[in-house]
C-alpha cells in the first residue's frame, strides 16, 4: 500500500488508504509511522511546525512515497479542505451511558461530556438548567426543585425526552454556524439493542434536528477507532467496556461474526464499591465518590503486597447517621470489583469458546483489544490475560475509540456502507 505524502512547508496532506496500525504519531513536529499492520482509512490534514521528518521502521508493509508539490497547489488543497470543513457539519455521535462524544466530519472529536441533564422543576414544568459537565457536578447533590438525570442506561435510552434534550444541546453546541443546514448523523448502538431501542435512538436524533440518522454497531465502531484491520479476512477481537455495557465481538471482513453485550460496565463497578463499603464499613457513599475511588485506586487484581495504595473516603456512617471519613485500600477495592471483573472475563471466555477455529487462531496471533473507559481500570488487561492466555492490549485514547470509529464510518461511508443502517 502506498501513502502519498504531499509536503509543503508546514502543511502535510495525507491522501491515503493506509495499512498501518495507528496512522501516525505526531509529536514535536515529527511524524512517526507506527509499525503494525492494520487498515486505517484516512484523509486528514495536519498542520505541523516545520521541519518535518518522516520515518518508518524496517519490515513495515508501508511504502512511502514523498511527492513535493508547488506552493499554490498546497494552498489550494488547504483552502478546499477548510472550506468543505466549514459546510460539511455531518456528525457522528457516541451516545454513551456515561459520556456522549460528538465527532464532526473533517474536524474530529470536538465534544466529550457526561451524559447528564439537570432540570429545574417548578409548578410541574421543567426547564433545562445544565447539560454535560455542569449537570454531572449536580448528580446526588440536588435540592427538591432540581433533578439531575442520566437519560442513558445500559447503553440505551432510558428517558426519551431527556435524551432528546441532551442530543439537541450537544448538536447546537458544535453546530453553531449554519443553523439552516440539517446535519446527517451517525450514532452507534450496542450490538444487543432491540429494534425498539434502536428506533428510539434514531427517533431522538431525528427529533433533535438531524435530516438523516444512521446507526452503526458499537463493536464495529470501537474496532475501527482502535485501528484494527476489520475489513481483512482475519479474526479480530474487540472488547468495549463502557459505563453501562461490555460488548465483546469478533469481527472479520468488515462485519460481526460473533458479538455479545453484557450489561456490566463502569456503573456496575461503582455499585459494587458502594455495596462493599456499606457491607464492610457501614459507610454509605454516593455514585460520584465510588467512581472517584475506582478511577483513583481501583484495580482488577489483588496488589502484590496484599494491601496496595489507599485513600480517604467520606460518607455517612450507617450506624449513627453522621458523616465520617475512613480509609480504603486497593486490596479492598479489588475485592469489591472482583464480581464485575469476573463477569467481563467470562463474557470474553464465552466469545472465545464459540468463535470458529480459524478466526480463533487469528485472535491467538493478534490478541484482544480493549476499548472504552472501563479498559482504563488498572490491571484489567492483566486479569484478562491470566484468564484467557491471550495477549491483551488497551487502545490508545480508549475513551474516544467508539466516537472516532463512528466518525471514520461517516468519513468513509462508501467503503463502510454495509455497516451503517439507515432503515430499521
Ligand atoms: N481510569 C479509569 N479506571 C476505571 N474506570 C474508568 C476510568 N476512567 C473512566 N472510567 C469509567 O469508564 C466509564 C465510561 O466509559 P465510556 O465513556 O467508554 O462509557 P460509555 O460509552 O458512556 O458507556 P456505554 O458504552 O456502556 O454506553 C465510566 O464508568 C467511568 O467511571
Ligand atoms: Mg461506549
Amino acid at each position: 500500500m502506498a501513502i502519498s505524502v504531499l509536503k509543503y512547508d508546514c502543511v502535510i496532506y495525507f491522501n491515503a488508504i493506509l495499512r498501518c496500525n495507528m496512522l501516525v504519531n505526531i509529536k514535536h513536529g515529527k511524524i512517526t509511522l507506527m509499525t503494525k499492520l492494520a487498515r486505517i482509512l484516512t484523509n486528514d490534514l495536519f498542520y505541523l511546525p516545520a521541519p518535518v521528518r518522516i520515518h518508518y521502521e524496517k519490515g513495515d508493509f508501508v511504502r512511502l512515497k514523498r511527492t513535493s508539490i508547488k506552493r499554490n497547489k498546497a494552498k489550494q488543497m488547504v483552502g478546499l479542505a477548510s472550506l468543505t470543513g466549514l459546510f460539511s457539519a455531518d456528525m457522528a455521535i457516541d451516545l454513551g451511558t456515561a459520556n456522549t462524544l460528538v465527532y464532526v466530519k473533517g474536524r474530529g472529536v470536538i465534544l466529550s461530556e457526561p451524559s447528564v441533564v439537570a432540570y429545574h422543576v417548578k409548578d410541574g414544568t421543567k426547564k433545562v438548567l445544565a447539560v454535560g459537565e455542569d449537570a454531572k457536578l449536580m448528580l446526588g447533590r440536588t435540592p427538591g426543585s432540581i433533578e439531575a438525570i442520566r437519560p442513558m442506561r445500559e447503553g440505551v435510552i432510558a428517558d426519551f425526552d431527556v435524551a432528546e434534550e441532551m442530543i439537541k444541546h450537544f448538536i447546537r453546541k458544535v453546530h453553531k454556524r449554519s443553523t439552516f443546514y440539517k446535519p446527517k448523523i451517525i450514532v452507534c448502538v450496542p450490538h444487543g439493542a432491540t429494534p425498539v431501542e434502536k428506533r428510539a435512538i434514531r427517533q431522538s436524533v431525528l427529533s433533535a434536528g438531524a435530516r438523516k440518522a444512521g446507526l452503526i454497531a458499537e463493536p464495529i465502531a470501537a474496532a475501527i477507532g482502535a485501528g484494527m484491520p476489520i475489513t481483512d479476512p482475519t479474526g479480530n477481537m474487540v472488547v468495549d467496556i463502557g459505563g453501562g455495557t461490555t460488548e465483546v465481538a469478533v469481527l472479520s471482513l468488515g462485519d460481526i461474526v460473533y458479538a455479545r453485550s453484557v450489561r456490566v460496565g463502569g456503573d456496575r463497578m461503582d455499585e459494587a464499591i458502594i455495596s462493599y463499603l456499606r457491607r464492610q464499613q457501614n459507610l454509605l457513599v454516593g455514585e460520584a465518590t465510588a467512581e472517584r475511588i475506582k478511577t483513583s485506586i481501583g484495580t482488577a487484581r489483588m496488589p502484590d503486597d496484599g494491601r496496595g495504595a489507599s485513600m480517604m473516603v467520606r460518607g455517612r456512617d450507617l450506624l449513627n447517621g453522621v458523616p465520617k471519613e475512613t480509609e480504603i485500600t486497593q486490596a479492598q477495592v479489588a475485592e469489591a470489583l472482583a464480581e464485575p471483573v469476573q463477569q467481563i472475563c467470562e463474557a470474553v471466555m464465552t466469545a472465545l469458546e464459540v468463535t470458529p477455529p480459524d478466526l480463533a487462531a487469528d485472535i491467538v496471533d493478534r490478541g484482544v483489544m480493549l476499548t472504552g473507559g472501563g479498559a482504563l481500570l488498572s490491571d484489567l488487561d492483566l486479569a484478562l490475560r491470566e484468564q484467557t492466555g491471550l495477549a491483551v492490549s488497551i487502545a490508545e485514547e480508549s475513551l474516544n475509540c467508539v466516537a472516532m470509529g463512528t466518525g471514520k464510518a461517516l468519513e468513509y461511508e462508501k467503503q463502510l456502507r454495509h455497516a451503517i443502517d439507515y432503515d430499521s
